[in-house]
């Protein structure tokens, strides 16, 4: 069984989902990280997001494997990947037709035979769009800025909450508008909005939809 849980930055996917991933007794993924590897790999390697063409012929080079967490070449990487920079070589790197096509790769490898929860923003568009429920979850800006600026402050980063708050606005209007697989819902989502709700109030919500008893 399939969930997909698409949305903006910010929104609260990650939580949500993992949540109901421990009340399900599913597998979570973020497809978020595996995007976020790959431009770590990038970032690491002093490549330009913008040489497309040397990008192309890197991806020979990278190997992502999730097993509880991701690995990038061996090593375990998710300490690394959600600084503002990688957020936003992240960001411009997915647009590119080739990467999310080598995402889809990866993304059907590790989710082969399993109930998977996955967050994103084109899981119930694209990556599976026979998914079993598809929910996009969203909130306002400024409140996705305020959990994005206490998460990052949190794991004592130096942050500035107008920089998180312009850097979501921005990711927004690259993620919504890139050509190829741009963040929209898809016609069969349930809208689910977080911003005046608690964690458990919107794990409530959603999993009042969901029977893990009905399969496709
Ligand atoms: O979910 P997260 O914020 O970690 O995703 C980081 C970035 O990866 C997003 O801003 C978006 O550009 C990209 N992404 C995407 N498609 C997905 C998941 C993430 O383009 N399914």
């Amino acid at each position: 069984m399939i969930i997909a849980i698409d949305g903006p930055a910010g929104a609260g996917k990650s939580t949500i989902a993992k949540k109901l991933s421990t009340r399900f007794n599913f597998t979570y993924i973020s497809s978020g990280k595996i995007y976020r590897c790959i431009a770590l790999y990038f970032h690491n390697k002093n490549i330009y997001i913008q040489d497309q063409e040397k990008i192309k012929k890197e991806l020979v080079n990278i190997k992502i494997d999730y097993k509880d967490e991701f690995y990038l070449n061996g090593l375990p990487v998710e300490k690394h990947i959600n600084s503002d920079i990688i957020s936003k070589n992240t960001s411009d790197i997915s647009k590119y037709k080739f990467i999310r096509d080598f995402v889809q790769t990866i993304i059907e490898e590790i989710s082969k035979n399993k109930n998977i929860i996955m967050d994103g923003r084109d899981i119930g568009t694209k990556v599976f769009p026979n998914a079993d429920y598809k929910f996009y979850l969203t909130a306002s800006v400024e409140e996705r800025a305020k959990r994005r600026y206490k998460e990052l402050k949190d794991s004592g980063m130096d942050v500035n909450y107008t920089e998180i708050c312009e850097s979501i606005k921005d990711r927004d209007q690259n993620d919504m508008n890139r050509e190829i697989a741009p963040l929209k819902k898809a016609d069969d989502a349930v809208v689910v909005d977080s911003s005046n709700k608690t964690i458990e109030e919107v794990v409530d919500e959603i999993s009042s939809y969901i029977n893990i008893d009905r399969r496709k």
